[in-house]
């Protein structure tokens, strides 16, 4: 039996290690889709900025526009064909001739740009305008702000600005929680310290409480580890503080000092009360 049983548990261990092997190597390595996007300089930290907007690859977002008598549908994608356009980041389709369509902005001529929880994407070299701005060529602008409820939103159109003799672009926004900034740790070194000290403490009191209560046989407050040190322990600390923090004179405040007399009194009676069982 033994013999049997060892080696198929080594060999489900091998494999295992070697499915999470392969799962790490393709979270690593298989999905680096923001490569397809060609930048116009090829600057490290526009390259950084473009890899945060990895988990939106490889889909078609879609929005609609009406206005007036036109309808439109939009079509972008993150560094992948829009709509199936070969080079095409964003196209534009128009409802009454829905085979037809404009390229807005291509992948292949990428700018982007991103701060803490918000990043921009410029899809360049689109179909040139046929009479308006200078007859350019479109130009898409996605704007991704952070939304941390929302892994991809909804695309939406801001505006198209054609009016102007240059520069023309289509703006679009999009709500998404991969260009959020990283959650920071919720502990800090200082609450991981308090955390341990306080589990120290519970481990102390606990295992004190269970050594005096089933070892020595302590009843009542005796129970609790150490007591005598403790006890005496809070009435130093009591006369430290009284020491340290009275402003007036100790004689001058006959009151508190008759309190505390008589609470001294009456603790060793109360002590013996609990004895009294035993
Ligand atoms: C995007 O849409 C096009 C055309 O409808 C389709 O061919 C393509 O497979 C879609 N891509 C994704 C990733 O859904
Ligand atoms: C992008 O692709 C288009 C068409 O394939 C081409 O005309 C253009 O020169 C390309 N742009 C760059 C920067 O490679």
């Amino acid at each position: 039996m033994k013999v049997i049983s060892s080696p198929s548990g080594g060999s489900i261990l091998v494999w295992t290690l070697a499915v999470q092997l392969v799962l790490c190597w393709n979270g690593v390595y298989a999905t680096d889709n923001t490569k397809d996007c060609k930048l116009l300089s090829e600057s490290d930290t526009e390259q950084k900025v473009l890899k945060r907007l990895e988990p939106l690859t490889r889909k078609n977002f879609t929005v609609e526009t009406k206005e007036d008598s036109e309808s439109y549908t939009y079509v972008f994608q993150l560094c992948g064909d829009a709509g199936g356009v070969p080079g095409a980041g964003v196209i534009q389709v128009d409802k009454k001739t829905p085979k037809k369509h404009v390229v807005i902005g291509m992948y292949n001529e990428t700018k982007v740009l991103g701060g803490s929880g918000w990043v921009m994407l410029i899809y360049g070299n689109g179909d040139a305008y046929v009479s308006r701005c200078s007859k350019e060529r479109r130009n898409a602008i996605i704007m991704i702000s952070c939304s941390r409820t929302t892994d991809m939103g909804q695309l939406k159109v801001v505006e198209e600005e054609r009016k102007r003799n240059r520069e023309c672009f289509y703006l679009f926004e999009l709500d998404s929680s991969a260009v959020c900034p990283p959650v920071q740790s919720h502990f800090s070194t200082g609450s991981i310290i308090l955390i341990i000290a306080f589990c120290l403490l519970a481990v102390y009191l606990v295992g004190g409480f269970l050594y005096q209560r089933l070892i020595v046989g302590a009843k009542g407050m005796e129970q609790f580890p150490n007591y005598a040190f403790w006890a005496d322990f809070g009435n130093l600390t009591a006369d430290g503080c009284d020491f340290v923090c009275r402003s007036r004179n100790r004689e001058a405040a006959p009151a508190y000092r008759g309190v505390t007399a008589e609470a001294l009194a009456e603790e060793p009676e109360e002590r013996d009360d609990h004895l009294l069982p035993m």
